[in-house]
């Protein structure tokens, strides 16, 4: 079935609690889920905490994924996700995506796995060693890891998401989505399973945003990020060490803007020309600060002063509605659990329409099975 089809528009979005949320998960995605909250298009958003997912790569430290589920939360409830407009759940409580995921194994090859982009360049991080034969050296590609884009297609079909807003890294996640959804209709002979819509960022910035160091990508791993949950002192510290243009000396030296994090930021983060009035306003828009620092006579510590004033702009309002959420940990507890049964309800009945459709619902179905059974007993009866 493709999404126009449907009647319903259904989000279904997700992130491993591996850590506290960075920039780069709120500008690539936490920052779209609000706004299409708001928007009051959809009928229906859920959010998964995709703790199943973390344990393919942290299967020996259980209690890391454990201790960031809350956080998690904490990061989606301080950036305005509204429990009264989104269900928030939790991957592992929800039996219909263990179910979903064994059948969804038979309509993928290792092959088409192995070709991931994605799942690739995770391999190289992590040194997993995908060849087919082991080496002591390097650790062996744990069939959990390699197979988790085949989860990740349970957990967006199981919701029948019609929408998934993420970051351009999740794109070939919803291409082999995708492939999957087509794969199960044609061999049952069903439209039980919705073919997604990947929602990208707009702006190009914020697709990727890079790390404070200009490396490719902001992530934990790599120690390059400004989290939701840092204090104003640690963000100040950040961006006074983040990498700026290194041929860049003196103020009068003519700099460079593209690769510059400063300029970057600004341009992920920069809201309107207002915000130069405010607090820069010897320039009218970012274009004419730009200019001048290609010129030279701009220095990097009145950029950084400046970004750090429509950084805050953005991160205190999150701090101060998390703030409150840290004050009764108990609610955002209770909000787990009230996605998580909803999302269970709604997934178990996906299920059984897969079930139904390949006919394995035996116990939904004994007068039909009784039925097959004695025909076909007649038929071997007549044939002898
Ligand atoms: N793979 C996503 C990430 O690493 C997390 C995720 C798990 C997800 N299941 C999902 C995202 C379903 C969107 C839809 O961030």
């Amino acid at each position: 079935m493709l999404a126009k089809d449907c009647e319903k528009k259904i989000i279904l979005t997700g992130d491993r609690p591996t850590g506290k949320l960075h920039l780069g998960h709120y500008v690539g995605s936490l920052m779209r889920r609000v706004e299409l909250q708001n928007s009051g298009k959809f009928d229906e958003i859920n959010i998964l905490v995709a703790d199943d997912q973390a344990l393919t790569d942290n299967w020996d430290n259980p209690k890391k994924i454990r201790d960031n589920i809350i956080e998690v939360a904490l990061d989606y409830l301080s950036v305005g996700i509204d429990p009264d407009k989104s269900f928030i759940c939790i991957q592992s409580a929800i039996p219909a995506l263990h179910a979903l995921t064994f059948y969804y194994m038979n309509m993928v090859t290792t092959q088409r796995l192995s070709r991931n982009p994605t799942v690739k360049s995770e391999m190289a991080l992590r040194g997993f060693n995908g060849s087919s034969t082991e080496n002591d050296n390097e650790a062996g590609l744990p069939a959990g890891f390699f197979t988790y884009p085949v989860s990740q297609t349970a957990d967006i079909t199981a919701f029948k998401a019609t929408n998934v807003p993420v970051g351009e890294d999740q794109l070939p996640m919803l291409e082999q989505a995708k492939e999957i959804v087509r794969k199960f209709n044609n061999t049952y002979n069903c439209d039980v399973l919705v073919e997604p819509d990947i929602m990208l960022p707009e702006n190009a910035t914020q697709r990727r945003l890079p790390g404070l160091d200009g490396k490719a990508k902001m992530s934990k791993s790599l120690g390059n990020c400004i989290y939701l949950s840092d204090d104003p002192k640690t963000v100040k510290n950040k961006i006074m060490s983040m990498y700026t243009d290194p041929t860049h000396i003196n103020i009068s030296d003519p700099g460079h803007v593209d690769g510059n994090m400063v300029f970057t930021y600004l341009d992920a983060f920069l809201k309107d020309d207002s915000q130069f009035a405010e607090y820069l306003p010897e320039y009218k828009n970012l274009d004419e600060m730009k200019e001048h620092y290609l010129k030279g006579g701009l220095g990097d510590v009145k950029c950084k002063k400046f970004l750090l004033k429509i950084m805050e702009e953005t991160l205190e309002p999150i701090r101060a509605e998390r703030a409150k959420w840290v004050q009764d940990i108990g609610s955002v507890f209770d909000i787990l659990k009230a996605g998580t049964d909803h999302a269970v309800k709604v997934t178990n009945e996906t299920l059984n329409e897969c079930r139904a459709a390949m006919r394995i619902n035996y116990f939904d179905d004994k007068p039909s099975i009784v039925a097959d059974w004695e025909a076909w007993e007649k038929e071997s009866h007549q044939a002898q």
